[in-house]
């Protein structure tokens, strides 16, 4: 291609110097370029045709590859169908036709936290079966929401979630913190009962390491706790919980450890 279009424009000083009436090669080149001309519009006109249609199209186009079927199904029968499901706590989201009218929803309420209630910031202290949307799951709602909330192939849909069963209550003993506490005695703290309100628990212990507890926001009001530690976490006589603001309460749950431990 470039080289023709090199002879195209070196081939009117040739027709001057030859003197030539016709120079064959400018004369195909010009054929050429009405045929190419000719293609390229006859490509150019139905894109034009596809863009003004845009508009309408637009509400369906799907611009992601995360599907309902593949990624969103699962993170939502992990963290929403116990709450979310026929004879549930809240309005089914098992099925794409339920979840699809919810898209935006969905993600508005993952993004804001309100969804799952469960008002403790991510990262900021470690829970058992914590049911938080993890930054990762976030972001993929949001492709998906962003990108047309697809279906994509129902063969890819993971099994129907079990039915909720409330877990079974555990049994620890209970200490009331106004401010601060320091334990006079080796404590292990296995959760947090219940927090009125936002607030932040961290434990200074005694070697000057500061634990981060738990950081509560009150983004829905439909949880406040309990809240279980993933490992228990030993407090030796010395530490200090401390809690912001400083006119918080909170409830510690604890169990002592056994003698000699
Ligand atoms: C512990 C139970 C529970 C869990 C888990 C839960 N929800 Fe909800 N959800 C509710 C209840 C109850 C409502 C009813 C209104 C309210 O309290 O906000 C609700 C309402 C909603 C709404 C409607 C909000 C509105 O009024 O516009 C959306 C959307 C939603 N939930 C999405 C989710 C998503 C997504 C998840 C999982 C990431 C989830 N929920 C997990 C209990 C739950």
């Amino acid at each position: 291609m470039l080289s023709r279009l090199g002879l195209l424009r070196c081939a009117p000083a040739r027709y001057l110097h030859n003197g030539h009436k016709i120079n064959p090669s400018r004369d195909s080149m010009e054929r050429f370029l009405r045929r190419y001309r000719h293609r390229r519009d006859s490509l150019i006109r139905p894109t034009i045709l596809l863009l003004a249609a845009y508009p309408l199209l637009a509400h369906d186009v799907i611009t992601t590859k995360i599907t309902w079927s593949r990624e969103v199904s699962r993170i939502v029968y992990k963290r929403c169908a116990s709450c979310h499901h026929d004879g549930g706590a809240a309005f089914s989201l098992i099925d794409y036709a339920e979840a699809r009218p919810w898209a935006k929803g969905i993600k508005d309420e993952v993004v804001t936290r309100r969804m799952p209630p469960w008002n403790a910031i991510e990262g900021f202290g470690e829970f058992k079966d914590d049911p938080g949307v993890t930054q990762e799951e976030l972001e993929i709602i949001g492709d998906w929401v962003e990108g047309g909330a697809p279906e994509g192939n129902p063969s890819y849909l993971p099994a129907k979630p079990r039915q909720h069963t409330a877990p079974e209550p555990f049994r620890a003993r209970t200490l009331t913190i106004s401010g601060t506490l320091v334990a006079t005695r080796a404590i292990d703290a296995v959760g947090v009962q219940s927090v009125g309100g936002a607030l932040q628990m961290i434990a200074r212990l005694p070697d000057g390491r500061i634990v981060p507890l738990i950081w509560v926001q009150s983004f829905h009001n439909g949880y406040s706790g309990p809240y279980y530690f993933r490992d228990p976490l030993r407090l030796p006589a010395g530490s200090k919980v401390e809690l912001t603001p400083s006119t918080a309460e909170a409830t510690l749950l604890i169990s002592t450890p056994k003698q000699g431990r």
